[in-house]
């Protein structure tokens, strides 16, 4: 799906990478919204890529999809959200998906389960979803309480219908070049790459991180667009030396500005994962990337905010995933 270039419009800051990203707070949100929505005077250099409004374009597409889809099928997309325990952040996260989920037209289906759920009553509920046939897309929200094993969970979601794209069967298929539900932050990260460099054929990429969900679809990813891939993590011999080759950085760690301005090949292109809070001199907090910023941004060709970069696709792609989950499960095309 191509999106055009469009003004910031709403968005949301969603995004783990598998590592170490600390948890985000209701507060943190606000502060975002303050800081980067409410600004007429906020106008992006044009190296910085404006992953908020390319969101919001995208999921305004998606919105006249499924308008579509129920025209022309009488059929509506349903994404069922499950959240155990009361984790502030996640709850920031599924009452943003919900709502995202409902304005671009979609059935949200929201459950929330005591702190104290036994994994065998997620797994009834699990099963149950998987059989209805008004939910096309089912979401366990992560992290889950000590007391449930998150991969047996994520195992037992049927892979029709596993929009976070975590299933083994759907990581399978995306590393073996078949038809696959990826994982909603390096889909992203991918369409934003392509939307600024177009063909990516023979560029050689750095995943820095190599989580199950960010790092290693990354790399399926950039390696089906024909990319020389190398992914990069703690142990890599000479990582500010890997990285300096890099054409296409991926910086997916969870370490607040682990990533310095001189391990940037001048004119590269940088997509920061990261959203890590920090402490500012004056006792108050701010969200950074795993990107030093400010000393990247003089260097590279392009370069995604935090916030505003890769957080806001998340959600994105997981209304995308629904919708083409959907489509898939009635065996009809996504609309044009
Ligand atoms: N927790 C934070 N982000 C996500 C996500 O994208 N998917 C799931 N399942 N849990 C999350």
């Amino acid at each position: 799906m191509r999106v055009a270039a469009a003004t910031a419009s709403e968005g949301s800051t969603d995004t783990i990478t598998g590592d170490s990203s600390p948890a985000m707070t209701p507060a943190d949100n606000a502060g975002i919204k303050k800081t980067r929505m409410n600004d007429p005077r906020s106008v992006l250099p044009p190296n910085v890529i404006d992953g908020k409004a390319f969101a919001a374009k995208l999921r305004e597409q998606i919105g006249k999809k499924v308008a579509t889809l129920e025209s022309e099928h009488g059929i509506t997309p349903g994404l069922a959200v499950v959240l155990v325990g009361e984790n502030p952040a996640s709850q920031v996260y599924v009452r943003n998906k919900a709502k995202q989920t409902r304005e671009a037209g979609m059935n949200s289906f929201e459950h929330k389960l005591d702190p104290e759920t036994s994994e065998k009553e997620l797994l009834e509920l699990v099963s149950k979803l998987n059989l209805d046939p008004a939910v096309n897309g089912i979401l366990v929200q992560l992290p889950l309480p000590d007391q449930i094993g998150a991969d047996q969970v994520l195992t037992a979601i049927d892979p029709a219908k596993d929009v976070d794209g975590f299933h083994v069967i759907n990581a399978g298929r995306l590393a073996t070049g078949q038809d696959a539900l990826v994982a909603c932050t390096p889909l992203g990260c991918l369409m934003l790459l392509k939307d600024r460099l177009g063909d990516l054929t023979g560029l050689n990429a750095v995943i820095v991180g190599r989580s199950n969900i960010v790092g290693k679809p990354m790399a399926q990813l950039l390696l089906k667009e024909n990319c020389t891939v190398t992914i990069a993590h703690s142990r890599t011999k000479d990582l500010p030396g890997v990285c300096r080759g890099a054409d296409i950085l991926v910086a997916a760690v969870g370490r607040p500005k682990m990533i310095k301005g001189d391990w940037i090949k001048q004119g590269a292109t940088v997509i920061d994962v990261g959203i890590n809070r920090i402490q500012r001199d004056d006792g108050k907090t701010r969200l950074v990337g795993d990107v030093d910023f400010e000393a990247a941004s003089a260097r590279a060709g392009a370069i995604t905010p935090v916030p505003g970069g890769v957080g806001p696709m998340t959600i994105a792609c997981l209304l995308l995933n629904t919708l083409t989950a959907c489509c898939r499960q009635h065996g009809i095309e996504v609309p044009e």
